[in-house]
């Protein structure tokens, strides 16, 4: 009998486990690779992770390593599912590994320091020239924790061949899950990016108490900025509307999961800006602001949203001035 090609999922965090479910429905082997002995423990010995998703069981088709070769060992596909400081030097320790044909797709979100380019794009860039039409962004409205749990939803997954583009999509997709393809790999990647901070000042928004008008005001604006950075920057405008943006955004911006929602509505009256402090693990959008500040500025583009986003993270005390600020003098004319 054949035996069946496994699928390696790098990161065992919130979102790698979920997904690690998700692809484990199939029955097919999925090697999930995880830096925590802890963690690499508990799902192979009690089949949970309680440390990034808690209360949700894990099927014995789903096994960790610790040894990235050996997660990736026969995989057709590859999952990279870690966070944006650790994304590249993951891909750089994957790439000796890589099967021969497989398909790659990245969910971690972020901006490159030197490049100003999305993360998920840089990270392509290091694959060998063959993997490279064969990696996809995974965009789109995706709590981890709703996506473990069968809860109807959609993503979105960017990349250019259209083959392994549907190979993938069948895939990810069951009776809950639904996905939409997309070519805008630079609009989805920079959609993933931006909508983090934006999700701060929503949460700014929380924790000032501001009812829902004022808050789908702000959304507004936070949409109109991203499609003039996402435009300028060599994307599509119209992949703002899809669901890698207005639908991302709103998840991120309203959800009581979302960790960058979270930290700034906790940043308002507090004395720490340190989301350790405020009890928050990973909080992508303290680092992605300055840099999606910089890549407006070099783009020429208008962001005075953003820019008291950045002030309010760059402030010594009464962090949320900046944004209160902004929307007292704001003029729509
Ligand atoms: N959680 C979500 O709902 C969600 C949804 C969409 C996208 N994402 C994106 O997915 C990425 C991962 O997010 P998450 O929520 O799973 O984060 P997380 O903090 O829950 O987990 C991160 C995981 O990565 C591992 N890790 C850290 N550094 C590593 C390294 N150098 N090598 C190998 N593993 C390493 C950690 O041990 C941990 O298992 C982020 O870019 C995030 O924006 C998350």
């Amino acid at each position: 009998m054949k035996s069946q090609r496994s699928i390696a999922v790098l990161g065992a965090g919130n979102m790698g486990t979920a997904l690690a479910l998700v692809l484990a429905r199939h029955g097919r082997p999925v090697n999930v690779y995880c830096i925590e002995s802890d963690v690499e423990d508990d799902i192979n010995r009690r089949g949970r992770n309680t440390k990034y998703l808690r209360g949700i069981g894990i099927p014995a088709n789903v096994r960790a390593h610790a040894d990235i070769a050996t997660a990736l060992r026969g995989a057709d596909t590859v999952i990279v599912a870690v966070p944006s400081f650790a994304v590249l030097e993951v891909i750089g320790l994957a790439v000796p590994h890589l099967t021969k044909g497989a398909t790659v797709a990245i969910v971690t979100k972020g901006l490159d320091e030197k490049k100003l380019l999305p993360k998920v794009e840089i990270s392509r860039n290091l694959l060998p020239a063959p993997f490279r039409t064969r990696t996809f962004a995974i965009g789109g409205p995706a709590i981890a924790t709703e996506l473990a749990e069968s809860k109807p939803g959609a993503i979105l997954l960017a990349g250019k061949d259209t083959t392994s583009r549907n190979r993938l999509a069948r895939l990810f997709a069951n009776g809950t899950l639904k996905v939409a393809v997309s070519d805008d790999v630079r609009g989805v990647g920079l959609c993933m990016s931006l909508k983090n901070p934006y999700a701060i000042g929503l949460g700014l928004c929380d924790g000032l108490g501001f009812p829902m008008n004022t808050k789908a005001f702000v959304l507004t604006l936070a949409l109109e900025e991203m499609g003039r950075i996402v435009r300028a920057a060599g994307g599509d405008a119209t992949t703002i509307t899809t669901l890698a943006g207005l639908g991302d955004l709103v998840v991120s911006g309203f959800s009581s999961h979302g960790r960058n929602r979270t930290y700034g509505e906790r940043l308002v009256k507090s004395r720490t800006k340190d989301p350790t402090r405020l009890d928050l693990i990973t909080v992508e959008g303290i680092a992605s602001t300055p840099l999606a500040l910089r890549l407006s500025k070099k783009h020429k583009v208008r962001v005075p949203l953003l820019t008291a986003i950045n002030a309010c993270l760059t402030a010594d005390a009464r962090f949320e001035r900046p944004f209160v600020e902004y929307l007292k003098h704001l003029s729509l004319l």
